[in-house]
């Protein structure tokens, strides 16, 4: 079969959510994808900031096949020995106290909700707690999450949302303080907005916002989902803040590809008892066995070095960029999660790498976004720089 009659199976199959790019991926090795006609692409985006460790890594596929002939799925009825080293594991990193494993981001942020929810309840028997989110936020797409999503967008034919939710401005700490009230059960923000733009958090909000969550007993949920594990040169990005959250959620890069996500609890917030939640396939033994590599890989390699010496080289590609086009209005992003800002149509842009041979996504309206697997080197950013050039030389002989 060729390529459009793949697209054309795709189209008459699928339900329509997506509108996706002219492109049918076959297979992948390190930071390239391969599609079905054996075309090459340096791999800027890793499925959405997932495949933190390229492509086809011998050590996570041999880890992952093991499992499979070994026992790939129990329930949570029982014990089983990857879940439970991956949570031993996740409380030694994020110096947290209680983990629960979800099958994707938004479910994690559903577990992060009911938590809040629940830790209020038990303090007052009331039903009705809000929680601040912030505007132009990511949060998911299941119920829960949507409605902490600040994207009027996706919200709109779906309400009536969860009760209760006010959204502040990212990076204003008086208009987070204008919303508090008695009912105020959480606080929620991406440390890093991702799709949202690419906005990093200023120190002072995120550390004002700590202070008003200790002094009035509300608690903080970091959404790390997409700025999380190493990302951003650190292993958590709230580690730049030195503030700890109550409830962290993570998934992505969590697992590499194999569909998993956690939100995980200081002891304060383990407030969710047997009968309050579940999950038929979170936290199974082949999810938790990719969990376990992809800590492994941290552990063993030098991937967070990489990440902070790579993305200072890429920076100063996009100064350089900046410096060169009139529509490149700048960048920002911390380690190898960044964007550029663009005054040219970013779909446009996107499109035009992708026939160039390299894949990037857009974040916002006006954002190129990079989130490259933590393991490209320098020359993959020369690779990527010159292909990014002579997409924009074409923007400017329009
Ligand atoms: C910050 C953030 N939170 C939550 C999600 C939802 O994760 P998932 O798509 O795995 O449900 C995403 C996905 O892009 C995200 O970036």
């Amino acid at each position: 079969m060729n390529k459009q009659e793949y697209i054309d199976i795709a189209e008459e199959s699928l339900l329509h959510t997506y509108n996706r790019f002219k492109l049918v991926l076959d297979k992948g090795d390190g930071v390239y994808l391969y599609d079905t006609d054996g075309k090459k692409y340096l791999d800027f985006a890793a499925g959405i900031a997932v495949f933190a460790f390229g492509y086809n890594n011998k050590e996570y596929n041999n880890a992952l096949k093991e499992q499979i002939d070994k026992l790939i799925h129990t329930s949570n009825l029982y014990y089983n020995v990857p879940s439970l080293m991956a949570a031993k594991r996740l409380k030694e990193i994020t110096k947290m106290d209680r983990v629960f494993f979800t099958n994707s981001g938004t479910e994690a942020i559903e577990g992060a909700i009911k938590t809040a929810r629940k830790y209020a309840f038990n303090k007052d028997g009331k039903n009705d707690h809000e929680i601040i989110a912030m505007k132009h936020s990511f949060h998911g797409r299941s119920m829960g999450a949507l409605s902490v999503t600040g994207n009027e967008k996706y919200q709109e034919a779906f309400k009536p949302l969860i009760g209760g939710v006010k959204f502040a401005d990212y990076n204003d700490l008086d208009s987070v303080k204008a919303l508090v009230n008695d009912k105020t059960c959480a606080i929620i923000l991406e440390p890093i907005q991702g799709e949202g733009g690419i906005y990093p958090a200023n120190e002072e909000f995120i550390k004002g916002i700590k202070e008003i969550c200790d002094e009035k007993d509300i608690l903080l949920i970091f959404d790390e989902i997409q700025c999380g594990m190493g990302r951003s040169g650190k292993m958590f990005a709230h580690e730049y803040y030195g503030v700890k959250p109550d409830i962290l959620t993570l998934a992505k890069a969590l697992g590499c590809g194999i569909p998993v996500g956690a939100f995980i609890t200081n002891e304060k917030a383990a407030v969710l008892v047997p009968g309050d939640h579940g999950t038929t396939y979170g936290g199974n033994p082949l999810a938790c066995t990719a969990i376990n590599k992809v800590l492994d890989l941290f552990e063993n390699t030098d991937v967070l070095n990489n990440v902070n010496e790579v993305s200072k080289y890429m920076e100063e590609k996009f100064d350089a960029l900046t410096e060169k086009y009139d529509f490149v209005k700048g960048h920002r992003g911390k380690g190898l999660m960044q964007g550029l800002i663009l005054d040219i149509p970013v779909g446009e842009v996107v499109t035009k790498s992708i026939e160039k041979g390299l894949i990037v996504i857009s974040a916002g309206s006006d954002v190129l976004r990079f989130v490259p697997p933590l393991i490209i080197t320098k020359e993959n950013v020369d690779e990527m720089y010159n292909i990014i050039d002579s997409v924009f030389e074409s923007f400017n002989k329009k």
